[in-house]
């Protein structure tokens, strides 16, 4: 089959980290950047070495040359522009939180499904080979039956209403930026949960500075989790099965390696550094099911996303923080 060729919406920071990697994906071209400047898309495909660039976003989701489209904008944007998208038959892979919303993210899900276009969100640390490592050694039962996933992933963040962080427009708040981290690592090992609590605190502009989340998967299984803007916490996380527990390392989201120990043996070090910075490997993974004639990543599936958008928004309203999508994105 032909090269997949992506292109990118919103060439803010992170797009920049993701560009990067493209030379570790083969079969994959990075073709377009679509920024609301033409001056802004036209300087990331110079850096790049992009084909092509627009100085819209309804132009990119318009041109029939684009396969694929990687969404990095703030999570309050990601829905008018991958409904958009999907409408017009792009293939997604959706920056993490997939949206502001639980609404949102059915919706798109619902139309992904509808046109049978693949979808995924950006959660790379599913994708990480050290966690492919983890996740393999958990399904063939080495630390036993999961009971509990401990995890934290803080930053120290000056306060500034204009940063994305703190800006609620943007769906500011630790619980979208980081919180959804711990809790993916928790969904995915532990799986669809009865009751979340939580506790926390808000920055001046109303959006969540720091969480302390418990989360109640049934039978006493647990993931007791941090997400903070407030303190620049390790960001390590434990999954602690019935026969032993396996650590990994700050930062846990793109760790290197790992510690698995099970119960009267001596600690192994699984040893799997990431490609690149790391976002290959989920570069890797969408192009390589689109290329199968997939709709959906069985490592990443839309029913997991749903489930952690559900506990991500329960919390931050928990917290009295409602977020809601910006459906005047220009598309
Ligand atoms: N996987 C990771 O490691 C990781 C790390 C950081 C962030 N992220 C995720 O990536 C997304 C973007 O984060 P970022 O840190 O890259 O943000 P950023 O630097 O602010 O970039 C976001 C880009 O989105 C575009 N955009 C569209 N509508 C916007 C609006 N109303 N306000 C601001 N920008 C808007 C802007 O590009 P143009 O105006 O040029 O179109 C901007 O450059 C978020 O969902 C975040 O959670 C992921």
């Amino acid at each position: 089959m032909d090269d997949i060729r992506w292109g990118i919406v919103g060439p803010g920071r992170i797009a920049r980290g993701v560009a990067a990697d493209f030379e570790h994906v083969p079969g994959a071209i990075l073709a377009g950047v679509a920024s609301r400047s033409a001056e802004r898309s036209a300087a990331f495909a110079a850096d790049f070495g992009v084909e092509k660039s627009y100085g819209s976003y309804g132009e990119i989701i318009a041109d029939p040359d684009i396969d694929v489209l990687y969404i990095s904008t703030p999570h309050p944007q990601h829905h008018a522009i991958a409904l958009a998208a999907i409408a017009a038959g792009k293939h997604l892979l959706v920056e993490k939180s997939f949206t502001a919303t639980v609404a949102g993210a059915e919706q798109i899900v619902a139309a992904a499904r509808h046109k049978g276009v693949f979808v995924m969100e950006a959660m790379w640390t599913r994708f990480q080979p050290t966690m492919v490592e983890v996740r393999r050694r958990v399904e063939a039962g080495e630390i036993g039956d999961v009971r509990a996933v401990q995890a934290d992933l803080g930053v120290d963040r000056p306060y500034d209403p204009r940063d994305r962080l703190f800006d609620p427009e943007q769906g500011g708040g630790a619980m979208l930026d980081l919180g959804v981290y711990v809790v993916s690592l928790a969904q995915w090992f532990l799986g669809t949960p009865e009751k979340t609590h939580v506790v926390g605190s808000l920055a001046p502009t109303g959006v969540d500075m720091e969480a302390a989340i418990l989360i109640d998967f049934g039978d006493g299984k647990a993931a007791s989790l941090v997400s903070s803007l407030r303190q620049a916490s390790p960001g390590s996380a434990r999954i602690i099965g019935t026969k032993g527990v396996i650590e990994i390392p700050p930062r846990f989201h793109h760790p290197a390696s790992a510690t698995i120990t099970v119960h009267g043996q001596e600690p192994e070090v699984i040893d799997a550094p990431p490609l690149g910075t790391g976002y290959s490997h989920e570069l890797i993974e969408v192009t390589e099911r689109i290329k199968g004639g997939h709709t959906e990543s069985e490592v990443m599936p839309l029913a997991d996303t749903l489930t952690v958008q559900r506990i991500l928004n329960d919390a931050a309203e928990q917290l009295g923080v409602f977020h809601s999508e910006d459906d005047s994105v220009d598309v």
